[in-house]
């Protein structure tokens, strides 16, 4: 289990990239949603001790990760949000160059390890190929191929998904599903499909808070009955994005299929009322700050809910409160 407490991290400037955010991440994967600038990156580059914090503790199966970095830098895989390749290198040399780098080694070699690795992400057919020809997706590949050498138990991974084509997509996830079944998995993301198709438990970020920490359906759950779908001609729309909560716009033959959330499930004329989608409830939270009517959900206690683990402090002015 990762426990993150108080975490604050002020760049000069000062930027308050991070406001005291508290999280417990069990085993399995676990998704951080947030959208440009929310603090993903400086929290990812914290827990992987390339950062210090300004204040707050990180502890890893009990270890204190910001006193003894080294001790839980074995036990971690990071893959970063820009990931660096050597263009000229072929897979191998490039994936052997990253576990030089890293200190990984293996008893049977580290040509065997690096094929072994290369198999194991789905890119053997490409070991040879020099790097500057490979499509995203086979670069976000390899990037796990190093993140998960010397088998972590922790694995971080920032914005993996981002600039990848639906099958590559769809590859990646199975992959990280496979990751997940043994270790902890953390991934960023503005992506709210990679919440929907790949993480049991996510928390979002905004502005370097934790405004949410619950499961899809339970966000889905809370806006039970308050979202609405209806077209609308262009004309109309200025004014009713001045007056209603829209979640999400559609153009489809040159009118807009718009959904609303209606906080007092009350359908405007024209308008039905329709599933929530984890689409709405993201959209709901990055405008409100809050996901009325959903609890802030302690999914790691396992006794329960464990008092403050994972809430704000309280007197916050954000949190997904009962
Ligand atoms: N080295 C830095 N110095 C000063 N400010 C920084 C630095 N790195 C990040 N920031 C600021 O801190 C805030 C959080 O940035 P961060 O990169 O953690 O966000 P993010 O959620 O990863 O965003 P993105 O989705 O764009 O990757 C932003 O306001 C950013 O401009
Ligand atoms: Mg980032």
């Amino acid at each position: 289990m990762l426990s993150i407490r108080g975490l604050v991290k002020v760049y000069p400037g000062p930027v308050a990239a991070l406001q005291g955010v508290d999280l417990d991440v069990p085993v399995g994967m676990f998704g951080l949603l947030g959208p440009n600038g929310a603090g993903k990156s400086t929290l990812m580059r914290v827990l992987a001790g390339l950062l210090e914090p300004t204040s707050g503790s990180v502890h890893f199966d009990g270890r204190d990760a910001l006193a003894d970095p080294m001790s839980v830098r074995r036990t971690l895989g990071y893959l970063p949000q820009d990931f660096g390749f050597y263009p000229h290198l072929t897979g191998e040399q490039m994936l052997r160059h990253l576990l030089v780098l890293k200190g990984v080694t293996s008893p049977r070699g580290l040509s065997a390890l690096t094929a072994e690795l290369l198999e194991r992400v789905n890119l053997t057919f490409a070991a040879k190929r020099s790097v500057k020809g490979w499509s995203g997706g086979m670069r976000q590949r390899l990037g796990i191929a190093q993140a998960i050498a010397g088998d972590p138990k922790l694995v971080i991974v920032d914005e993996p998904t981002a600039g990848l084509d639906p099958e590559e997509r769809l590859r990646f996830y199975h992959l990280l599903t496979e990751l997940a079944e043994q270790r902890t998995v953390l991934l960023s993301t503005h992506i709210v499909e990679d919440v929907a198709v790949l993480c049991p438990q996510f928390a979002v970020i905004r502005g370097g808070r934790l405004v949410a920490r619950t499961t899809p359906r339970a966000a889905r759950a809370a806006l039970q009955g308050r979202i609405f779908e209806g077209v609308v001609a262009p004309a109309d729309m200025t004014e009713l994005r001045a007056t209603r909560a829209v979640t999400q716009t559609l153009l489809v033959e040159g009118r807009h299929r718009v959904r609303l959330y209606e906080p007092d499930g009350a359908a405007p004329t024209g308008f039905e009322r329709v599933e929530p989608s984890l689409e709405d409830a993201y959209l709901v939270l990055m405008r409100l700050g809050e996901l009325p009517g959903a609890e802030w959900i302690d999914v790691t206690a396992s006794n329960g809910p464990a008092a403050g683990a994972g809430r704000p402090a309280a007197g916050e002015p954000v949190g997904v409160r009962p």
